[in-house]
């Protein structure tokens, strides 16, 4: 899987914290990345250990490290609808974090992982949403590109889009391939370079109103508690 930012062992350290809100009858959000995927390791110990659970999965690769570690899993529309449990709590990893001194206030980018529309799903329907990150990822203002997962025929016009509220938008492209990234969903994704980005609420707004656009990587006033793993601890905000 690819990785990001800092040490591995913040990363770990950052998962093994949020793992620790997880309570026995809980169905959680298992999300994507080097982080979450520590949670989601974290998590299956505990499910060994006897922990009672069920996971949500947000992608691909968290479905398939999920059922190698042993947690159960249930699909987003079971545990979601009028007589099913709901989504207690979903950890899930980001690529920039800023926050206002508030966590509802916070900020986030993510999408690192071409994951980020069915990441917002299942961390938005959860009861708390618990991002787990290491320092690299925090930020006075969010100043990184923005994914926007797009229509394959959308392409052109969420570009057009995104030009129109000055971005600079650039089609994936996979590492080792000689192609565009695909996502889950069988869609593409734009990078979309916005420079420092002072009103993150106000873009997404832009972005999900423009037509071709499955869903952006800006997550606005969702986290409920972000935890920050250094190489010599865990600071948790709340
Ligand atoms: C995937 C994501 C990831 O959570 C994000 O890219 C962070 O990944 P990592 O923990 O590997 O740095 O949003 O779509």
């Amino acid at each position: 899987m690819k990785t990001s930012g800092g040490s591995d062992a913040a990363k770990r350290r950052a998962g093994e914290s949020a793992v620790e809100a997880v309570d026995d009858g809980d169905v959680v959000g298992l999300g994507t990345g080097s982080t979450a995927a520590h949670a989601i390791r974290a998590l299956g110990n505990r499910v060994d250990a006897g922990l009672d659970i069920c996971g949500v999965a947000t992608s691909f690769a968290s479905r398939e490290l999920a059922l190698d570690v042993g947690i159960p899993l249930i699909d987003l529309d079971e545990a979601v609808g009028p007589d099913a449990p709901g989504i207690d709590v979903a950890i899930d990893g980001a690529d920039q974090v800023a926050t206002d001194g508030t966590v509802d206030g916070a900020a986030i980018i993510k999408g690192g992982g071409a994951a980020h529309a069915r990441e917002k799903l299942v961390d938005a329907a959860a009861d708390r949403f618990l991002v787990v990150i290491d320092p690299s990822k925090e930020a006075d203002v969010l100043d990184r590109p923005v994914p926007i997962e797009v229509l394959s025929s959308g392409r052109g016009v969420v570009a057009r889009a995104v030009r129109a509220a000055e971005g600079d938008p650039t089609l994936r492209r996979a590492e080792r391939k000689d192609g565009p990234v695909v996502t889950d969903n069988g869609n593409l994704v734009l990078d979309c370079e916005f420079g420092t980005i002072t009103d993150p609420a106000s873009l997404a707004t832009t972005l999900s109103s423009t037509p071709g656009v499955v869903e952006h990587g800006l997550f606005v006033g969702l986290a409920d508690e972000i935890h920050v793993g250094t190489d010599r601890g865990v600071r948790v905000e709340q």
